[in-house]
């Protein structure tokens, strides 16, 4: 039985408003709003990477819960913007933490990464592999941003969110996960490799999309598998108090909150203030509601990450902070 003992998030200072794009590309502050609510994001500064803002979410959430970490047995960081690709990000928050004895891996699952990390947490504290986990979702996707390519830079931030997983009355009523690696080609960054479903693709090392496909099926399936996940945990669309989806987009978050008929106002987001910040951005707008006077003890939050695979992971959770 396991539960998130502690939460904490952190944002880089610098402040990016979409007036910056104008010098960049051609686009504007009202077409950026008009089709993504997007008013502001953070980059962070040069050698300032994920691990880095992954570490100052793990400080924020010792300094608000006064939990000792240094018994973590398990750190995952999920991300799409490692700081290299070996050595994974979770071993440099490992290394920045100084804590001993602690397994580390990364997730590395974009947007869906914040929720496959919780899932991979209950599963470890359920079975018994481990009692102690630290799950991050870190991102500086301004470092993998193609600024050229107006479809997308517009988009996206850097951030970080850590949640702490102990065993405890149980907190998770549901999980669910599923993926269309069809449709692989329509959000990639690739080093290497130039093809994706025998669809060319550019190995650019740059986030690449085709942002109708990807809103297509975020708008068309999410609702579907929310619907699923709340039948999972037995409950009925009543019973859950808030919807996090993963902050892609605003468009996309009111899509899928008016499929629902669920209200916008229990819907909370962190994409018009941080941009769309992957695997950051469920616990970022679960932060931001917190402060706000949103989600509290006791609620039943259900949270649904999407992204490039194209996969998605879910869960509901009895909030317990
Ligand atoms: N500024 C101004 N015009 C832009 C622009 C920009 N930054 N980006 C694209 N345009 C133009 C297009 O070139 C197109 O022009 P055209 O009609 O002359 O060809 C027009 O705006 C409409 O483009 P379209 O692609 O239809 O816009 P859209 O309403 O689909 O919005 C996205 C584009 C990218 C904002 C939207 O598709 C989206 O958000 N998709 C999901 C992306 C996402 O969330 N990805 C991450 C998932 S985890």
């Amino acid at each position: 039985m396991s539960q998130i003992t502690a939460f904490g998030t952190y944002v880089p200072e610098k402040i990016i408003d979409n007036h910056f794009f104008e010098g960049l590309i051609d686009t504007n502050d009202e077409w950026i709003i008009s089709r993504t609510g997007i008013k502001t994001r953070r980059y962070s500064k040069d050698g300032e990477y994920t691990s880095d803002l992954a570490y100052k979410a793990v400080q924020n959430l010792m300094e608000s819960s006064g939990k000792d970490i240094s018994d973590v047995d398990f750190i995952v960081v999920c991300t799409t913007s490692p700081d290299q690709p070996m050595p994974n990000a979770a071993s440099r928050v490992q290394y920045k933490l100084g804590i001993q004895n602690t397994g580390c891996n990364d997730i590395y699952a974009a947007c869906a990464g914040f929720v496959y990390g919780l899932q991979m947490a209950h599963g470890f504290i359920n079975s018994g592999v481990y009692k102690k986990v630290l799950v991050i979702g870190s991102e500086t996707l301004s470092k993998i941003t193609d600024m050229s390519d107006r479809t997308s830079c517009i988009l996206f931030g850097d951030g970080a969110g850590a949640a702490l997983v102990e065993p405890g009355e149980e907190q998770f009523l549901a999980f669910n996960s599923g993926t269309n690696g069809d449709l692989g080609h329509d959000l990639y960054l690739s080093h290497k490799k130039n093809s994706i479903n025998g669809v060319g693709i550019n190995p650019n090392s740059k986030i690449v999309q085709n942002g109708r496909s990807v809103f297509k099926w975020a708008v068309g399936n999410i609702p579907i598998k929310i619907r699923e996940l709340v039948d999972k945990a037995g409950l009925t669309m009543d019973d859950i108090d808030y919807i996090v989806p993963h902050s892609a987009n605003l468009r996309i978050i009111e899509a899928i909150a008016k499929s629902l008929d669920y209200p916008m106002d229990k819907v909370p987001e962190s994409v018009t203030e941080f941009g769309n910040t992957s695997s950051a951005s469920i616990p970022i707008a679960i932060e931001k509601s917190r402060k706000n006077g949103g989600i509290k003890k006791g609620d039943i939050v259900l949270m649904i990450g999407f992204g490039g695979g194209l996969t998605f992971a879910g869960t509901i959770v009895r909030w317990n902070l």
